[in-house]
């Protein structure tokens, strides 16, 4: 039978308290702080995986490569955005490895696997992307953190927005899988809150990118407006294949803003007018962000996007906590009450968490001008998750 890493860790106290060998803080000082990234590296969404990585990379460079002390190193396996091997993915970094935290990853059915893992291991969770409502609702817990999003916060405020616009009935296109389903749902709760109506919601196997027969769906319902979800390679195909088949001139897109970031220069003139809500916008004017951009920019030679600010403000997390309890990694309470309390300005905005460990955070309305997503406005300010079904929230 395998030890869980909780009990590990009782019997490896109980083993130091006899005085026969060092404290395990004493051999954990020395020893490196082990941060296991579960991403995607392949497939449609490895774009945003390598982001994550080079800006968690880029803050711990300047924090010089120390949390707490002791140096850190990275231990990175693909995901392949893949929930089927997502449980072997995560016992190969928390069972096998040993990871002292696992983060990532980018996919929703990914971050369900992942999580659950963590909680019966006891290994600290942060997910650095996956927008899946039950990660900081049902599946909340001491040891599981978000620096992301969940799919709720950035998709309700649409609703409202475009029914402000005078936009009465509205198709709604994504992937068919947790993350697309919940992004829509969560737009039409505002929607229809809003006296909107969804009248069809196009699933797609994930990840196809062949639409045509969706979009000839969508020209014949013809709804006052789309809504979408999609992200990465299939967000760049999806807003390519929209304008090319005439639909943009005629039925305006709307969409969470994963439609259109770090997409922007393979989209081209086919994004122009799009509009989203995010928590995050290339656009931002505060030296927080601006310096970001370019560090990231220099390290990298690409522009920074969502995903690099998740992985920066992941790593500030990290360096954070790790300081105020100088680095022992098996601090617990103490640990979790450090990253509880974490503020700093992020290229978002300023950084807080809410009780069930959720990012609380403005969502700005954006606008494709000129091959930017501009800032147009906040959507909603402040914005925390319910966390209906968490117990510590
Ligand atoms: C998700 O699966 O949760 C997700 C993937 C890409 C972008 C945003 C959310």
């Amino acid at each position: 039978m395998r030890l869980s890493r909780r009990r590990l860790l009782q019997a490896s106290g109980a083993v130091a308290a006899t005085g026969l060998v060092p404290s395990r803080f004493a051999i954990g000082q020395s020893a490196k702080v082990r941060v296991g990234l579960l991403l995607p590296y392949s497939g449609t969404y490895a774009a945003l995986g390598h982001n994550i990585t080079d800006s968690m990379k880029l803050a711990f460079a300047a924090a010089g490569n120390k949390l707490g002390g002791r140096e850190i190193e990275l231990v990175q396996v693909d995901s392949e955005a893949d929930p089927a091997k997502a449980p072997a993915n995560t016992n190969k970094l928390i069972v096998g490895e040993k990871v002292d935290f696992i983060t990532g990853p980018v996919h929703s059915g990914v971050a369900m696997a992942m999580v659950k893992i963590a909680r019966e291991e006891g290994t600290i969770a942060i997910v650095s992307n996956a927008g899946a409502n039950a990660v900081t609702r049902e599946m909340c817990g001491p040891n599981v953190f978000r620096t992301s999003f969940s799919n709720w916060q950035v998709c309700q405020p649409m609703g409202a927005e475009m029914a402000r616009r005078n936009l009465k009935r509205v198709v709604s296109v994504t992937w068919n899988y947790a993350a697309g389903k919940e992004m829509i749902g969560a737009f039409r709760e505002g929607f229809e809150k809003a006296g909107g109506t969804v009248v069809k919601e196009i699933l797609v196997p994930f990840p196809n990118v062949e639409f045509q027969a969706n979009l000839t769906e969508v020209a014949a319902l013809k709804p006052d407006a789309v809504y979408a979800f999609f992200a990465g390679a299939g967000a760049v195909k999806f807003v390519k294949d929209y304008a090319d088949s005439g639909l943009k001139a005629r039925i305006p897109l709307y969409g969470a803003g994963f439609l259109t970031d770090g997409t922007l220069r393979a989209q081209g003139a086919a994004a122009e007018g799009v509009l989203t809500t995010l928590h995050y916008a290339d656009s931002l004017d505060t030296p927080q962000n601006r310096s970001f951009r370019e560090a990231f920019k220099k390290a990298t030679t690409r522009d920074a996007d969502v995903y690099a600010v998740q992985g920066y403000d992941t790593a500030q997390l990290l360096i954070q906590a790790m300081d105020k309890v100088k680095g022992d990694t098996k601090a617990g309470k103490a640990l979790i009450a450090a990253m509880e309390a974490v503020q700093f300005d992020s290229p978002r905005g300023r950084w807080t968490f809410s009780k069930s460990h959720n990012p609380v955070q403005d969502i700005y309305l954006r606008e494709v001008r000129n091959g930017d997503n501009a800032v147009i406005g906040i959507a909603q300010k402040a914005v925390a998750d319910p966390a209906k079904g968490c117990g510590i929230a």
